[in-house]
């Protein structure tokens, strides 16, 4: 999109013109009535409506609807006089040409604003499509023909996954949308398909035609038959259960949500989401001190390391090729969501521009965190102790066989803490049975988990204390031993400032203790040093892929665990902004290449975490959440431990275990 689209956008600002369904807050998501104007005003347009003189022409389908976010300044002035200016992003296709438009569409009047057609993009790969795509292979004769060699011969029990396809430059698959299908089977309803891969049958598929390309045949493997399950109707017995722990909140949780702005002790943000990045965080403030603009998981890349055939092109952005938000779960009550909850739904569109509402999509709870602080005097055998609590804002996501879990926690000291739980099923393949590949483990007789590892990158747009914010690497120093380290135990912390943006694309270093800070050096603490947050490398990831490989080269956001960019509101996704079948030029790699000041600067950070995932046995038949992520701790920013005013407090309901406790005395 053209930089003056903000720009027009807010030409055409006019005061809210409320009715019963607007927000409250300009960035709240899109409500369903925003969304269906949005979707007449594509239709009206000429350019996008029905072609002329055909019926049953839908004209464009859509990809994505969702708020187009006010600038900054829009949002300053809002805070002035309160007028609302509403806008939205669309992202169309049409099945007859390759690529995608990108339009701005404004809600007062209801209008496409700005259209910019990127030739050769495909878009991401709809949740509808995903049984369209299954059932144009199972009813493909050429593929019957392959299970029937395989003593397949009841396709109703067939299941095929739809993997994106990455870019193999393939000459049959040039300039085409597809996705490079994996298959299974189920022995009987419900039972679980990952016990029973079909090993060595790939179908090539072309998504807008609606057919298969190609079966790619590489040769026969038997199928595993014995039935591993974990569903509950499977099993005859269960180990005893617990007695009841119950979060009983009798007079509510202390959170105030209004729409989707929330407060919470000394917290506010506003809480979004979109079809492509699930939650997104706004305007997040500690006692109104803004800390994050803007937070969000905006990527995320599974690499599997086996070259086999087929299996090589296991290369998943299920951020960018799916769409994350729009495989958000509606979420249940006393299973997914412990406590006193407040759910948000998720309003996003079909294909064909229909609403499509997703129940209590994001989870609001408070959660006790443990203890805080605490300190006994010996001398005096006085006690303080604070217990913490803990604001979380999360939702689960389904992207074929696995379960992300995003959760975002807001801590009473000023902490903001991200964690992402996988867990579902692996992908599985066929093996000999005691012979599987060094690629993966057998996880039961005949099936294999390949190695493989999901790589996460946040976009944190920073603010700490404001917008002009710098980046400082701090590393710890040894001193050699001499003179000024007589000892040998002297370290110390040595600060760089990163002033440019090919300088901000950092490595993690364990063996110097490396952590990033984002300070401000407009705003001095009482000890007259700037204020901070610092980011601590947790979780990073190495890559194994070759830079120069196929999927190597479409993962480069990988290669580095930080990136620090200037701000740009374009620049939204660091692997780029269409991932099917994407060449791997665009997203981080291009944004650096302008090697803009980031120093002093209103700067956009990029942390890049995950997990290594050398598959176990006990990874099946559904994994156990395993668990990556990252904190953003106040550094400086706070004179003292912002938490030092919590009340202090004792948990009455709280009792001794023994014979007492049952007793109810
Ligand atoms: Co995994």
């Amino acid at each position: 999109m053209d930089e003056n689209v903000s720009g027009q956008i807010e030409a055409l600002r006019t005061p809210d013109l409320a009715t019963a369904a607007s927000p409250r807050h300009p960035l709240a998501p899109l409500t369903p009535a925003e969304i269906t104007a949005v979707v007449a005003a594509v239709r009206a347009d000429p350019a996008f409506g029905p072609a002329l003189g055909s019926a049953s022409d839908l004209g464009v389908f859509f990809e994505t609807i969702e708020l187009l976010e006010p600038s900054k300044t829009t949002l300053r002035e809002w805070r002035g006089d309160g007028a609302i200016m509403r806008a939205a992003r669309a992202n169309v296709f049409r099945n007859e040409e390759q690529g995608v438009w990108q339009l701005t569409v404004t809600l007062d009047p209801p209008a496409v604003a700005t259209r910019q057609f990127v030739a050769g993009a495909r878009p991401m790969i709809q949740l509808e499509q995903f049984i369209a795509i299954e059932e144009i292979v199972r009813t493909d004769p050429a593929f019957i023909a392959a299970c029937a060699e395989r003593g397949i011969t009841d396709m109703s029990l067939v299941c095929v996954d739809p993997w994106s396809a990455g870019n193999f430059g393939l000459p049959d698959e040039d300039g085409l949308h597809l996705s490079h299908t994996f298959c299974w089977l189920r022995t009987r309803e419900n039972d679980n398909l990952y016990a029973h891969p079909i090993g060595g049958l790939n179908v090539v598929v072309d998504i807008k035609r609606g057919k298969v390309l190609r079966i790619d045949d590489h040769g026969v493997l038997p199928v595993p038959m014995a039935e591993i399950n974990y569903e509950s109707q499977f099993r005859d017995s269960f180990r005893p259960p617990l007695k009841p722990l119950d979060v009983v909140q009798a007079e509510g949780a202390s959170f105030d949500l209004q729409g989707h702005a929330i407060t919470w002790d000394k917290w506010s943000l506003v809480i979004g989401f979109n079809a492509r990045e699930a939650i997104t965080l706004h305007d997040i403030r500690y006692d109104d001190r803004s800390v994050v603009h803007r937070a969000s998981l905006a990527e995320m890349v599974v690499p599997y390391g086996s070259p086999e055939p087929g299996h090589a092109r296991k290369n998943v952005f299920d951020i960018g090729e799916y769409g994350l938000g729009k495989l958000a779960n509606s979420l249940k009550l006393g299973c997914d969501c412990l406590g006193h909850i407040a759910y948000l739904d998720a309003h996003l569109t079909t294909m064909t521009g229909e609403i499509y509402t997703i129940e209590n999509a994001i989870c609001i709870h408070e959660e006790d965190s443990g203890v805080l602080w605490k300190h006994w005097d010996f001398r005096t055998d006085r006690a303080e102790i604070r217990r913490g609590r803990r604001l979380v804002i999360s939702c689960i996501c389904t992207v074929g066989n696995y379960e992300y879990a995003s959760y975002w926690y807001f801590r009473q000291d000023g902490a903001i803490e991200f964690e992402m739980k996988a867990t579902g099923v692996i992908n599985t393949t066929a093996c000999i049975p005691g012979k599987p590949s060094r690629y993966g483990t057998e996880v039961a007789p005949g099936v294999e988990g390949h190695i493989h590892q999901h790589a996460f990158c946040a976009r944190l747009d920073m603010a700490v204390d404001g917008e002009c914010n710098s980046v400082v690497e701090c590393d710890t120093e040894a001193v050699p031993p001499g003179p000024d380290n007589p000892y040998g135990n002297a370290f110390f912390l040595t600060e760089h400032t990163l002033h440019t943006e090919s300088e901000g694309a950092r490595r993690a270093d364990p063996a110097k203790q490396r952590f990033w800070k984002v300070i401000n050096s407009h705003a001095l603490n009482h000890v007259g040093r700037p204020v901070g947050y610092k980011l601590e490398p947790r979780n990073v990831i190495t890559s194994f892929l070759s830079p120069d490989g196929p999927s190597g080269h479409r993962t480069a956001f990988m290669r580095n665990h930080l990136w620090v960019t200037a701000y740009d509101p374009e620049e939204r996704y660091p692997a780029g902004n269409f991932m099917n079948h994407s060449s791997g030029d665009e997203g981080l790699v291009k944004f650096i290449a302008q090697d803009r000041g980031i120093e002093d600067a209103d700067i956009v950070l990029w942390h890049v975490f995950g997990l290594h995932h050398p598959v176990r046995p006990e990874d099946f038949p559904v994994q156990p959440c395993i668990s990556t992520g990252f904190m953003l701790m106040p550094n400086g920013f706070f004179d003292q431990n912002p938490a030092l005013d919590l009340p202090p407090d004792t948990n009455r309901a709280s009792k001794r275990h023994g014979a007492s406790s049952c007793c109810h005395g």
